[in-house]
């Protein structure tokens, strides 16, 4: 969470720092700040609330200077106010820091500090880190030994940028957890904690990885180990184009990245499907021989990956046969890690970077499990600490509300079924044709929802008031419920929840009344009249039901208060389609409310922090 930014060289110094928080924003958005050098003396400037708010406070400001670093928060300890923002400054001399994640034993080393006399302002665990540093360089010759040095204190997760009065060419930066990248240039550098905020600056990026530090200057890049030795450190060339950056002409990145769900299903389909009929995975990078004797997958992941991973199991049990767990990544972690030497564990992240996740990788790796990643961002921690990785193509993803990586991750899922069962002998090469082909129809199934956009607007305006709805469905479809309600609660703040919907007579029927909108996800499928019964439950107690149904179903119309038809096709596929209506009916939900679609209070694109 939280994001950091910084620049050395002769471009306008608050207009690349402010740029670039503007691009990391999605990492957390509640208050920013940036400090600057100008002729030897550091000056900052830190707001409450969206990045605009800062923008406001330095227009017109005419600020000099060559070298500074920027910080968008997202609070952990301490109110998101002007005090707790980043950076956090020293006495004299001055230095500035901004930092990413958690300092688990900052109120320890608060403590020493203050009975030694030192000063605290706010209320953030990051602040330690800079009256350490001020303690340090007052008996230290740098500002990079006075960094290392403190790091020595942390507990902890960091990404750190610091800069000094005392050494005012450099920005020093290091990292444990947090990522950390720098950005090459011509006679200037920048340094952040992805690489979004400098990409229309530079493709020329170095990862730093845990216990390194960087020490940038505009013509010079030294990479050492903390107390150690200093390491070579080789570019990467990075492909994105910072144009997936913009909206291009859509109101909000949300609604975009819906409508490039088509295109994103032929990307895939190019990619692992690239002649015939064969599936290839050019980075899985595990053995076939290691899927066939395999006795169990462990999907683990959050949010929206985690649904995505609940239809990976559904999909690989039926068709590979092989036992599948889903677990939240946050409680994965902390459980007994069981292995009888045939399992890999499946992380399932869009960000590659969302700390519950990759700490389940690095502790999986511990007890000696393979480790696959179903990743979208490339070069991301998880991507780098996988020893196979299987990318959602989506391209990049802004707004907060996951969707296209979402149905991209569920093709990917399909795909890599088909390949695992093809591999253990559970399904023929004819099934998978069969289902191969009817995938290369999805991406116009997409579209013709798509066509819809005004009629789900319609339904949305007309239960945008409520404030309570339930999601149901079954089989592959349940996930479909669960998502479909995490979508219209992160953005629109109504309550909303996933039920299976053979779930709703055990409790939450009592919920239902003439108020309650109930989206029922209904398509053809094996328990289609199971469904049909579960909506005439509803129906009976006057609740109202928005039904996702098959085009011809003509007996749904007799139990629902609005149908959006999804054309026919196989049972596999219809998650892929039927979670379009339900992204669309949350975001005009949100719109109807005035919203902040792309950033909803309270979170954050990607979760670094446990
Ligand atoms: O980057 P990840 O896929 O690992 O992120 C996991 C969740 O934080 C994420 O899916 C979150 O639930 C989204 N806001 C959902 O829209």
């Amino acid at each position: 969470m939280c994001g950091i930014v910084g620049y050395i060289g002769d471009k306008n110094i608050t207009s690349v720092l402010l740029v670039g928080l503007e691009r990391l924003s999605y990492r957390g958005y509640d208050s920013s700040g940036i400090a600057v050098i100008s002729d030897g003396e550091l000056s900052w400037w830190k707001r409450a609330g969206k990045i605009h708010e800062l923008e406001n406070t330095v227009k017109g400001l005419n600020i000099a200077g060559h070298i500074g670093i920027g910080h968008t928060r997202w609070a952990t300890h301490g109110q998101p106010n002007e005090v707790n923002a980043h950076p956090h400054i020293s006495g004299t001399p001055k230095v500035a820091i901004v930092h990413n994640g958690i300092i688990e034993n900052y109120l320890d080393i608060r403590d020493l500090l203050i009975s030694e006399g030192h000063v605290f302002q706010s209320e953030t665990d990051s602040e330690v880190i800079v009256k350490l540093v001020e303690k340090y360089l007052a008996e230290s010759t740098s500002l990079e030994h006075a960094l290392e040095l403190a790091i020595n204190h942390l507990h902890g997760t960091y990404g750190l940028a610091a800069l000094s009065e005392t050494e005012p060419e450099k920005i020093v930066v290091c990292r444990k957890g947090s990522p950390i990248i720098i950005g090459l240039g011509d006679n200037e550098n920048y340094v952040a904690s992805d690489i979004n905020a400098v990409i229309q600056h530079t493709k020329k990026i170095v990862y730093l990885d845990d216990n390194q530090i960087a020490i940038v200057e505009r013509n010079n890049v030294r990479y050492k180990n903390v107390n150690g030795a200093f390491v070579e450190k080789t570019p990467q060339i990075i492909k994105w184009d910072s144009e997936a950056a913009e909206k291009q002409g859509y109101p909000h990145y949300m609604l975009k990245e819906i409508f490039e769900q088509p295109t994103v299903v032929r990307t895939i389909l190019e990619k692992y499907v690239p002649s015939g009929n064969q599936i290839v995975f050019k980075d899985l990078r595990i053995s076939p021989q290691i899927f066939k004797q395999l006795n169990r997958f462990i999907i683990q992941a959050c949010g929206t990956s985690w649904h995505a991973g609940i239809i990976g199991k559904y999909l690989l049990e039926s068709y590979a046969r092989v036992f599948t767990e889903v677990d939240f990544s946050s409680e994965f972690r902390y459980r007994q890690m069981l292995t009888e030497g045939s399992e890999v564990v499946i992380a399932v992240s869009q960000s590659g970077e969302t700390a519950d996740t990759l700490a389940c990788i690095r502790e999986a790796k511990l007890h000696h499990f393979p480790i696959l990643s179903f990743v979208n961002v490339k070069n991301s921690s998880m991507d780098r600490e996988s020893d196979g990785v299987i990318y959602s193509h989506a391209g990049q993803e802004i707004g907060v509300a996951s969707t296209k990586n979402y149905l991209a991750q569920l093709v990917c899922f399909l795909l890599f079924t088909l390949y695992i069962g093809r591999e253990r002998g559970t399904i023929t090469q004819e099934e998978s044709d069969t289902l191969i082909i009817a995938l290369q129809k999805v991406p116009e199934y997409i579209s013709s929802i798509l066509d819809k956009a005004d009629q789900i607007k319609t339904i949305a305006e007309k239960y945008g008031f409520c404030r309570e709805f339930l999601f149901i469905g079954r089989g592959l479809n349940y996930p479909t419920a669960l998502e479909g309600a995490l979508k219209l609660k992160e953005i629109s703040y109504i309550h909303s929840t996933g039920y299976a919907a053979g779930e709703l007579k055990h409790g939450p029927i009592a919920l239902i009344d003439s108020k309650l909108p109930v989206v029922c996800i209904c398509p053809s499928s094996k328990t289609y009249d199971k469904m049909v019964s579960n909506i005439q439950e509803v129906k009976a107690r006057k609740g109202k039901t928005i039904v996702i149904a098959t085009e011809g179903d003509t007996v749904i119309k007799n139990f629902a208060d609005d149908v959006i038809y999804i054309p026919q096709m196989p049972e596999e596929l219809t998650p892929i389609v039927s979670i379009v209506p339900l992204q669309l009916l949350a975001y005009y939900v949100a719109l109807s409310l005035d919203c902040d679609v792309d950033q909803p209070r309270n979170l954050a694109k990607s979760v670094t922090v446990e």
